[in-house]
């Protein structure tokens, strides 16, 4: 069965997409993954698939969720590397579970769960990208998680997000999914010239401990230019990734003691 790892955090632009993303790809050089975009800005789906999220229209997570069946709106990116993609539609998410018309009668936090139910056994790793949220669809994400990794961009605003979003991991166990784990905390965009990024990433140890994976992610123009280059033929994406396989193996670690 599927291992399903969740990247969150609140705050915007905290490298949730990117982490996801280089994860995925990385783990499915030796692993059959799945990832999964639940973010209605699709970056996830542009991102791995290099093709615009509108080539997906009705072909997507959010039809996926309203079936509760995620098979048909798998898309092969690579051999081992799979995605349900993303667009906008998916902002509706909350409207569709809240509709009195709608017929889905189950637990509104474990819809997403459900959708991945019976494709579980396809896959070593599910990857879940989640909005820059606490809506929704990241209640789903982090309860349909194994593990789910808190990203921690070194700014002060993501520092404040950091408290609740760890609140809400265990308000999910204790409501919804007691297996779920919190894999711990990914710091991340750290610039190594600024003495404010190196006080948060201080901080964050002194507060949360062992919690706090030991590798932390740099920020680097190969990394940055992702977006824009991709995974498939990209001169430097070696270097772009280079830094993420201490934390993969970090993760699996963690991963792999939690029990199935
Ligand atoms: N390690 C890194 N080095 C350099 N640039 C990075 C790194 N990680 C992320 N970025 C860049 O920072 C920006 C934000 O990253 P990303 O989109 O992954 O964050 P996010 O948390 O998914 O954002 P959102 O909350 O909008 O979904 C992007 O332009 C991305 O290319
Ligand atoms: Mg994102």
């Amino acid at each position: 069965m599927a291992k399903v790892i969740t990247f969150g955090i609140q705050k915007g632009g905290s490298s949730k997409t990117t982490t996801s993303g280089i994860v995925a790809y990385l783990l499915s050089q030796k692993h059959r993954v799945l990832a999964v975009d639940m973010d209605s800005q699709g970056n996830l789906t542009e991102l791995l698939t290099q093709q615009d999220i509108y080539n997906f229209h009705k072909r997507t997570v959010f039809e996926a969720l309203q079936i509760q069946d995620a098979r048909p709106f798998i898309h092969k990116i690579t051999d081992n590397l799979h995605i349900i993609p993303a667009e906008d539609h998916i902002a509706r998410f909350a409207s569709w579970l809240y509709d009195s018309k709608n017929p889905y009668r189950g637990n509104k936090s474990l819809v997403l769960m459900e959708t991945l139910g019976d494709v579980q056994s396809d896959y070593d790793y599910i990857i879940v990208d989640t909005p820059p949220a606490l809506g929704e669809q990241t209640i789903n994400a982090l309860a349909a998680a194994n593990v789910v990794v808190a990203m921690f961009e070194a700014s002060k605003f993501c520092y404040s997000a950091l408290g609740r979003f760890l609140e809400t991991c265990v308000h999910v166990q204790e409501k919804v999914n007691r297996e779920m784990k919190i894999a711990g905390i990914l710091r991340c965009m750290i610039d190594v010239r600024r003495t404010d990024n190196k006080a948060l990433i201080e901080l964050a140890e002194e507060v949360y401990g062992e919690l706090c994976f030991d590798t932390v992610i740099t920020r680097t123009a190969a990394t940055g230019r992702l977006s824009i280059n991709g995974f498939e033929n990209n001169p430097e994406i070696k270097s772009a990734v280079a830094q993420y396989l201490e934390f993969i193996e970090e993760l699996m670690d963690r991963v792999n003691g939690v029990e199935d």
